[in-house]
């Protein structure tokens, strides 16, 4: 699988050191005052609002084996857990909706969500029969799963099939733990065996890896490029205080490497993909959901650590397996603990998604938020236009260009989002005992 990478593919830094650390701090700054729960415990998620539209998040947290750096909800796989499990799961669908939702898409995260495939099946039968709107459903797997013979039965039933992959690369995927998936030759045949079987295949890819050179990322987008798949993930490494101390430190590159990793992808994947947000990339405008919480304001979270966001507020369900069971069993659907926001926050969150999405609008915050954009959130567009990462577009007095650097910004925000969310995860595992999983 050897490629040369030209010397027209090498990259700059998008971006100086200080600002990527200055955005790390106002992040952090941010993420500390804003995201923990209130210790009240809840006995339901809200009900829907009239007119508003919602996507169902179903969390399968159960994988074979545990990868150092994953942050995820996610516990070591007893089949007879992980059974039950789904018929709570399902359970928990039906009082969705009793409680009046009802959905135009569903997104189901792991974990490893096809490690059970006849109970997946089951369960996304009786989502489409619950709720007929539904139009698009989106899977996560990982590649050793696609080799299952019984991986071809998800055909028709998933729109969008997710597959972690993370690098071709062998000492990246040793690095990264995750050569227990096979090798970078393999999984590129395996994806090449079953990607036409959904409309759309997203293959992950991670960087920020230590020791993962410029080259190794070009090879890694060209092998994607002879692979072809509709939709590409490139992740920054997320690390936390929940990652393993002694992984965060061998496995993080310094933070001065990711911009240049990050121009790399884009001097080389980006030339042949359209750019749909700061980190994922499709072969057309439209290959179905990238990051759900971009594309939809509001959705509801069902099974044991899914988060909701609702109206103003994030839910978080109970991290317990165990008391995911209990509150099934007695009528409770698993949303447990809340946090609500200021309006002000909202906007923030929302500018923050937009500058990620490349989709930057004053319509959008008149209409939705009856917000004027540049006033309301003055300070920060003041900086966004100052250190070049938006700029008016002089076709549309409402829209607002995201520049290359604005982009990366867009990247290093949520990757510190993503990374601040595990204070919530960090808050709610915290006292899980043995029993709890
Ligand atoms: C949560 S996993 C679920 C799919 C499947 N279990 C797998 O391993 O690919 C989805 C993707 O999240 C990404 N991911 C997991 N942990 C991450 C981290 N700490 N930083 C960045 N991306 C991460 C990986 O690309 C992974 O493939
Ligand atoms: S990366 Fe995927 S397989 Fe690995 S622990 Fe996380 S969810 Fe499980």
């Amino acid at each position: 699988m050897a490629t040369e990478v030209s010397q027209s593919v090498r990259s700059r830094h998008i971006m100086p050191d200080w600002q990527v650390h200055m955005t790390d701090w106002i992040m952090q700054h941010y993420i500390d005052r804003g995201l923990s729960v209130e210790p009240v415990v809840l006995k339901s998620p809200p009900p829907p609002q009239e007119g508003h539209q919602y996507l169902l998040y179903m969390h399968v947290p159960f994988c074979h084996t545990l990868c150092t750096y994953c942050t995820f909800h996610r516990f070591l796989f007893k089949k007879y857990k992980a059974r039950e499990y789904f018929k709570q799961l399902r359970t928990e669908m039906r009082m969705a909706k009793d409680l009046g939702y009802d959905f135009r898409s569903m997104y189901v995260g792991g974990g490893t969500t096809t490690i059970l495939e006849d109970e997946l099946i089951q369960t996304l039968e009786l989502a489409r029969k619950l709720f007929p709107n539904i139009k698009e459903v989106s899977c996560e797997t990982d590649p050793k799963e696609i080799a299952s013979p019984t991986f071809k039965n998800l055909k028709g039933l998933v729109d969008r099939m997710s597959i972690g992959v993370q690098s071709f690369d062998d000492s990246i995927l040793k690095l990264s733990d995750r050569q227990k998936f096979g090798t970078g030759a393999e999984i590129f045949e395996r994806i090449a065996a079953c990607q036409d079987l959904f409309p759309t295949c997203n293959v992950d890819m991670m960087f920020g890896f230590r020791g993962q050179s410029l080259d190794m990322i070009a090879r890694d987008m060209e092998l994607i490029r002879q692979l072809n798949p509709r939709q590409v993930t490139t992740y920054p490494l997320m690390v936390t205080s929940q990652t393993n101390k002694s992984v965060k430190n061998v496995i993080a590159a310094r933070g001065q490497e990711l911009s240049e990793q990050y121009d790399t992808i884009l001097n080389t994947l980006g030339k042949h993909y359209r750019q749909l947000t700061s980190w994922t990339f499709g072969r057309t405008n439209d290959e179905g959901i990238d990051e759900y919480v971009v594309d939809n304001d509001e959705y509801l979270g069902i099974g044991s650590g899914a988060f909701s966001f609702l109206g103003n507020a994030l839910y978080v369900n109970t991290f317990s397996l165990s008391r995911y069971a209990q509150r099934i069993q007695s009528g409770q659907m698993g949303t447990e603990r809340r946090r609500i926001f200021t309006p002000h926050q909202i906007l923030q969150y929302r500018l923050m998604l937009a500058v990620f999405s490349g989709r930057l609008n004053r319509k959008y915050f008149r209409e939705v938020h009856g917000v004027n954009l540049d006033t309301t959130l003055f300070k920060e567009m003041t900086g966004l236009r100052l250190i070049g990462a938006i700029r008016q577009d002089p076709d549309d007095p409402d829209h607002l260009i995201v520049t290359k650097k604005g982009k990366f910004l867009g990247l290093v925000m949520l990757k510190d989002f993503y990374s601040g969310m595990d204070n919530v995860r960090a808050q709610l595992r915290a006292p899980l005992k043995a029993c709890d999983m």
